[in-house]
């Protein structure tokens, strides 16, 4: 069994909606990503930590009724809503396991492509995980991740609580048994494992209130900063602080958010 503790951002309707979200507001970054790898018709994908199979819709685009799409996602509540969607579609060339990676029994050297977005930065074995990955890619096969490296993170001007937001979030993440740098240590283990980096590249967003990405992220503030307090990673008063300076901010038109640092990772096993 995977020594992963329970997945920190929960499973909830809710969630559901803000990854739905989030999915719209980074669409444009993902599909370009995506288009980098080269995927097409009849190519083999593995999705890994799936939810609700936003970027899986895209890879089943893409790969047509000739390709194989095998998705491992733990949540049953969001495995399920993907599998909803693929009924509706009549998709019946997609494999849904609903474990943990770590547990899960893939097939060795088999795929053309695996994607993760948002989630090796969540699991507590990382490397473990991520050698796991690259032996179930073929021989030329591409590996592309695209995950936080939380710096930048930011709410300006500065002077008030939610200066100090990117602590809590890392502390938040680290919580859940994740590491919110894992991203950028990718490339070494790919050294290590016959993996030629072919992709390095930094997304950082910004945007005043009425952006998308400052929506994005007060989405996750409403929520999340309560869970932060809930799991005793912050105090009530920093929570309260907190919560207090980043609403009065968001009513202010000069605000601007700029986002953590997403890390685009992608490599050819040799
Ligand atoms: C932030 S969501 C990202 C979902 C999707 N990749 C996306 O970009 O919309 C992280 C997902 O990883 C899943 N997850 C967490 N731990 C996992 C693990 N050990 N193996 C596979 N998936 C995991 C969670 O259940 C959740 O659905």
């Amino acid at each position: 069994m995977s020594k992963s503790k329970d997945y920190i951002l929960g499973v909830n309707q809710t969630e559901l909606e803000r990854l739905e979200f989030q999915h719209k507001v980074w669409k444009k970054y993902t599909d370009e990503f995506l288009d980098k790898t080269g995927v097409k018709s009849a190519w083999k994908c593995l999705d890994v930590g799936s939810g609700p199979g936003f970027v899986s819709i895209d890879i089943r685009n893409k790969i047509g009724d000739k390709g194989e799409l095998t998705v491992v996602e733990p949540s049953e509540f969001y495995l399920d809503y993907f599998k909803d969607h693929c009924n509706k579609v009549k998709w019946n060339n997609i494999k849904f396991i609903n474990q943990n990676f770590e547990d899960a029994e893939i097939e060795k050297n088999y795929y053309d492509l695996i994607f993760l977005r948002w989630v090796i930065d969540f699991v507590s074995e990382p490397e473990d995980y991520l050698i796991k990955l690259i032996g179930s890619m073929k021989t030329g096969g591409i590996i592309a991740i695209q995950d936080y490296v939380y710096e930048n993170i930011s709410v300006y001007p500065k002077g008030g609580p939610a200066d100090n937001l990117a602590d809590s979030v890392r502390d938040y993440w680290i919580s859940g048994g994740g590491d919110p740098y894992y991203a950028v240590k990718i490339p070494a283990v790919f050294r290590r494992c016959n993996v030629e980096l072919i992709d390095l590249t930094p997304v950082v967003r910004a945007g005043g209130p009425e952006s998308d990405i400052y929506q994005w992220a007060d989405k996750f503030m409403s929520v999340h900063i309560n869970q932060m307090y809930e799991k005793k990673v912050i105090t009530k008063k920093q929570c309260d602080d907190i919560s207090n300076d980043w609403n009065s901010r968001k009513k202010n038109p000069d605000s601007v958010f700029i986002t953590p640092m997403i890390l685009n990772v992608m490599g050819r096993k040799l």
